[in-house]
């Protein structure tokens, strides 16, 4: 055996997991098959719930996050050209979200990783993996051979390793959505304390940040469209059409764009999480469209599970928890599947149907007007703890 734990991908679930394991003392090697440099700078999520912030800062990597992350306690829904806060905190026993990018939380692990001394291999991608004998072949042309107790895909939902299950031995649930999402990062300042998340006929918007000068905007856009095709004019007409209010008191800061990208909408479950001697965890399990910014959060759930799980299994060889890890990880993914899809279905433009749009207005009207569905929303938004699920 070459280590205990092969881990593949160093995203936020690969390196959280060699984080936590490292802690308890149990050794693992990390491939990434990207550089350092390109893993650094890919930017992608911005929302941390509570219980992530909770599980990096007791585990000693949120000294820059507890700086520079923001934290909020209420969301705007800006729909009818009139906006609406939802109070999270007070409807969600005083939890709230902390605004920091996820390229942010992969740089302080990939730091902690480093200066703890533990083995992190980029450019090292992995080429196949047998789940029953715990072997990851990995290089140019899958030259090198790791061989672990247990290995972890964490390599996304490109990677390889939800492939090394027997089709026969997994089962997909999968849902498409008919547009996707249009990101830019720009240097302009927030133009609300809050993010806000906006129903427009034209489609939906978001805007978001990460500091007192970098706003994060997003747009619904159609799922094949051409990047190019909208020059960074056109981004910012587009949305302030649809945050527009209707008695003209906004107007969205506009900056340099330094970043822009489309990222496709997609429900995704691949279960079991287990086979043999292979675990899967975030993305290469189960992807979320983007609308309830959970895709990071459940990445960070499984981990502190499967973490949990490997820990009783090398100390005293109890294999309970990773018997019954897909099992417990699968609760909260269904119900974040389940949130995620109700805020996509909500908040965006659908078929263009006319009976369709009536019931999103209804459903977004109760949402801000009751208490109890608010309170939903709530809960999932700032996370439902791990014994909630
Ligand atoms: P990843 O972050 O995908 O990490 C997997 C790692 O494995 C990568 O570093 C990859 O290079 C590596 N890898 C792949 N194949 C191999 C291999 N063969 N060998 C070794 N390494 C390999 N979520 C939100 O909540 N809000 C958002 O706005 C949002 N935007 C997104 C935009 C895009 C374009 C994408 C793809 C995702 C977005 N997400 C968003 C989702 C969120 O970023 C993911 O859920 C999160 O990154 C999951 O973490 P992970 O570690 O499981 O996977
Ligand atoms: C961000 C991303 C999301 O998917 C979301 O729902 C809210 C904010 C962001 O990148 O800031």
């Amino acid at each position: 055996m070459d280590t205990q734990v092969g881990i593949v991908g160093a995203g936020p679930a690969g390196l959280l997991l060699a984080h936590l394991l490292g802690r308890e003392g149990i050794d693992c090697v990390v491939l990434e098959a990207r550089s350092r440099e390109y893993v650094e700078h890919r930017v992608r999520a911005g929302v941390l719930e509570q219980g992530t912030v909770d599980v990096l800062t007791r585990t000693g990597v949120a000294d820059r996050l507890q700086r520079e992350g923001m934290v909020h306690r209420g969301i705007e829904l800006r729909f009818g050209g009139e906006g609406h806060r939802v109070a999270l905190s007070d409807l969600a026993g005083g939890r709230a979200i902390t605004v920091y990018g996820q390229q942010e939380v992969v740089k302080d692990l990939i730091a902690a990783r480093l200066d703890a001394g533990g083995p992190l291999e980029f450019e090292a991608p992995a080429t196949e993996i047998d789940a029953e004998r715990g072997v990851v072949r990995y290089g140019d042309g899958g030259s090198d051979e790791l061989r672990c107790a247990i290995v972890a895909g964490c390599d996304g939902f490109h990677g390889v390793a939800r492939a090394a299950v027997p089709a026969d031995a997994l089962t997909v649930y999968e849902r498409e959505y008919p547009f996707a999402w249009l990101g830019i990062l720009a240097r302009a300042a927030p133009s609300s304390e809050e993010l806000i998340y906006t129903h427009h006929e034209r489609g939906f918007a978001l805007h978001s940040m990460r500091s007192a000068d970098v706003t994060r905007n997003y747009r619904q856009v159609a799922p094949g469209e051409d990047i190019e095709a909208w020059p960074d004019e056109r981004i910012w007409e587009e949305l302030q059409t649809r945050m527009a209010l209707a008695d003209g008191s906004f107007a969205l800061n506009e900056g340099e764009v330094f970043e822009k990208g489309i990222a496709p909408m997609r429900s995704f479950v691949a279960e079991p999480m287990r086979h043999g001697r292979l675990v899967l965890a975030g993305d290469a399990a189960h992807i979320v469209p983007a609308t309830g910014a959970k895709g990071l959060n459940l990445a960070v759930a499984d981990v502190r599970v499967l973490a949990r799980a490997l820990s009783a299994y090398f100390a005293h060889g109890d294999e309970s928890g990773l018997d019954t890890y897909s099992e417990r990880c699968l609760r909260r993914v269904w119900r974040v599947q389940h949130f995620s899809w109700w805020m996509t279905a909500m908040l965006h433009r659908l078929t263009g149907d006319a009976f369709e749009a009536r019931l999103q207005r209804s459903q977004l009207d109760y949402v801000v007007r009751s208490r109890a569905a608010a309170t939903t929303l709530a809960e999932n938004y700032v996370g439902l703890e791990l014994e909630d699920v």
